[in-house]
């Protein structure tokens, strides 16, 4: 099997905050970083999802032409992904021309098969903005509570659900107008009333998924599915190709999951490589999506409903992965309000594999999850820093300065090394376990395992001590141990690749070493004596009180 792995099309307007990141790209990426390490062919994918009304309006707001917006856009959100190490094989847009004509193509393979219907409908427009708004772009006051910042399609205040046209005084929210009318225009709509049983079928087969999933996807196909505009009255997006409806653009929801497809083909056409075997007829793929649970109704019901309607072997997800929430002290991130930390502020703040290991070990798997200041300093501090850096940094500092930036000869391992070996193997198998089931919490407890067990070791054996009383003992210990920062490394790799490249420098390994399974790596005798190394600086510096109290004001917490 190969392996195709996707995260959520982040969506284009403005750097996304760390909610954004545990909900979808990080865990794939550490998912793809360990598939890797275990010798499997992994194609990881991702890209922005660049159409759609808030868009166009960011654009506006910043006075840019909306194609120059994007482009601006995605070269700042990819510069951060990059510097997170996500490791994508590619990270495409969906203004892309592959992607314009992929999604033309599944619009006319649907309409062939009779799953697009025509339907008029009417919608607020906007005369002074010279266009239709969407629901939430129209603003006045609720006629239920009187609240005069309601939105048309829900009163925040209140929470009603509302049509546009129940507000009262109704304005545009781009330009605060008056001048708003209905107007009757003609729309595409996706036949998913037709498709419905098809879906369902499709997820009863999926035994595997996880309950959030399952949860989701059968709440929305037991409500019934309906018909689903895909066409809007927009000029930036993908362009119908059908007789009179010309000057529409597809709905950002329709074209945006293409564009996993379509990110694919510009990564086979950049690198020469066969792009369509991974989705087309591709039954030797193992493909599994990564998203936040707000998506998921897209991933297990619409997007599946498209294929399904194609009647084309389109590949379709083995496995979905969702996540919950990941909250800020209790309320949500939000990009709109400008809540929590951004993903730039972030790295202001600490270097990414810090984010990284923090954000997996308190991934929101099986519920919300709070994200706190106090949370962050204890992650990094007592596990990052005490049980991990700590332990490597003092032992290659001993070394280096009793016996030299060698590993020393001397002594045969005895039953503590027999014992540690053993505690080992079985600690890399269940992570190495929680990682093929995608359990990212269970994961960094494994490695925290893996770490105390080291700790546990030195602490009994104390090679300190030990060096004083008989040299070769102490000698089987340290090398015993540098084993065990190797294996460190190697276990570590798919969460802190970047701390982890500074170790496999300082222990000096060839490419072959670094890309030893963690199975391999278990061995703690494969370094032998002689084998150079160096001290690296240390690994992870630790967040003081008085740091989180400045967190906490900058960024608002309590
Ligand atoms: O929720 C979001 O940010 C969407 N842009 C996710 C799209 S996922 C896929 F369908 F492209
Ligand atoms: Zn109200």
């Amino acid at each position: 099997m190969r392996h195709l792995i996707t995260s959520a099309l982040p969506y284009i307007n403005g750097i996304k905050h760390l909610g954004n990141l545990v909900g979808s790209m990080l865990p794939a990426d550490v998912y793809a970083r360990f598939l890797r390490q275990e010798g499997e062919e992994v194609l990881y994918i991702c890209g922005t999802d660049e159409h759609g009304t808030p868009a166009e309006i960011a654009a506006l707001e910043e006075g840019l032409d909306v194609a120059e917006f994007c482009t601006r856009q995605y070269e700042r959100q990819a510069e951060v992904y990059r510097k997170f190490g996500l490791s994508f094989d590619y990270f495409g847009r969906t203004s892309s021309a592959e992607h314009r004509e992929l999604t033309q193509d599944f619009f006319r393979s649907l309409d062939e098969h009779g799953f697009i219907e025509e339907r008029e409908i009417s919608q607020v427009y906007s005369v002074a903005d010279e266009r239709f708004l969407p629901d939430r772009y129209v603003e006045g006051t609720c006629p239920n509570c009187g609240y005069d910042r309601a939105r048309g399609d829900q009163c925040e205040n209140c929470t009603k659900m509302l049509n546009p046209t129940d507000l009262i005084n109704p304005r545009s929210a781009v330009s605060g107008s008056t001048d708003v009318e209905v107007r009757t225009s003609r729309h595409l709509f996706l036949r998913l009333d037709k498709l419905s049983g098809e879906v369902r079928e499709w997820v009863d087969q999926q035994t595997d998924w996880p309950n959030l999933t399952r949860s989701i996807a059968n709440k929305w196909l037991d409500e019934g599915l309906q018909s689903r505009g895909i066409t809007r009255d927009l000029k930036w997006g993908v362009p119908v190709p059908k007789e009179c409806f010309e000057d529409k653009v597809f709905y950002v929801w329709f074209d945006a999951p293409i564009g996993y497809v379509s990110a694919t083909k510009s990564w086979g056409d950049k690198v020469g490589k066969d792009w369509k075997s991974w989705w087309y007829n591709a039954d030797d793929v193992r493909y599994t999506q990564f998203m936040a649970k707000d998506n998921l109704p897209f991933h297990t019901i619409m997007w599946p409903a498209t294929i399904l309607g194609t009647r084309e072997p389109w590949k379709m997800a083995d496995y979905i992965k969702g996540f919950n929430w990941l909250n800020y002290y209790g309320g949500k991130f939000s990009t709109s309000s400008k809540r929590g930390v951004f993903l730039d502020q972030a790295l202001e703040i600490a270097p990414p594999d810090y984010w990284r290991y923090m954000l997996m070990a308190s991934a929101p798997e099986s519920a919300d999850s709070a994200f706190t200041w106090e949370q962050f300093q204890t992650k990094i501090n007592k596990e990052l820093a005490d049980n991990f850096g700590n332990f490597i940094n003092r032992i290659l500092k001993f070394t280096a300065s009793r016996f030299g930036n060698e590993l020393p000869a001397g002594g045969e391992p005895g039953e503590a090394e027999i014992e540690l070996e053993r505690r080992c193997m079985e600690l890399v198998e269940g992570l190495r376990s929680h990682l093929q089931s995608m359990e990212f919490r269970k994961a960094t407890e494994t490695l925290n395992a893996l770490w105390s067990a080291g700790n546990q070791y030195i602490d009994v054996r104390a090679p300190w001590t030990l060096f004083k009383q008989d040299k070769n003992e102490a000698a089987v210990v340290i090398r015993t141990c540098i084993n065990l920062i190797r294996l460190y490394a190697i276990t570590a790799a798919p969460f802190i690749p970047t701390t982890v490249e500074q170790l496999f420098n300082a222990l000096q390994l060839t490419d072959d070493e670094r890309q030893s399974s963690m199975t391999a790596a278990a061995d703690l005798t494969i370094l032998a004596a002689g084998r150079p190394f160096e001290v690296p600086p240390v690994l992870i510096q630790k967040i003081d009180d008085d740091r989180v109290a400045e967190l906490k004001a900058q960024y608002g917490g309590d």
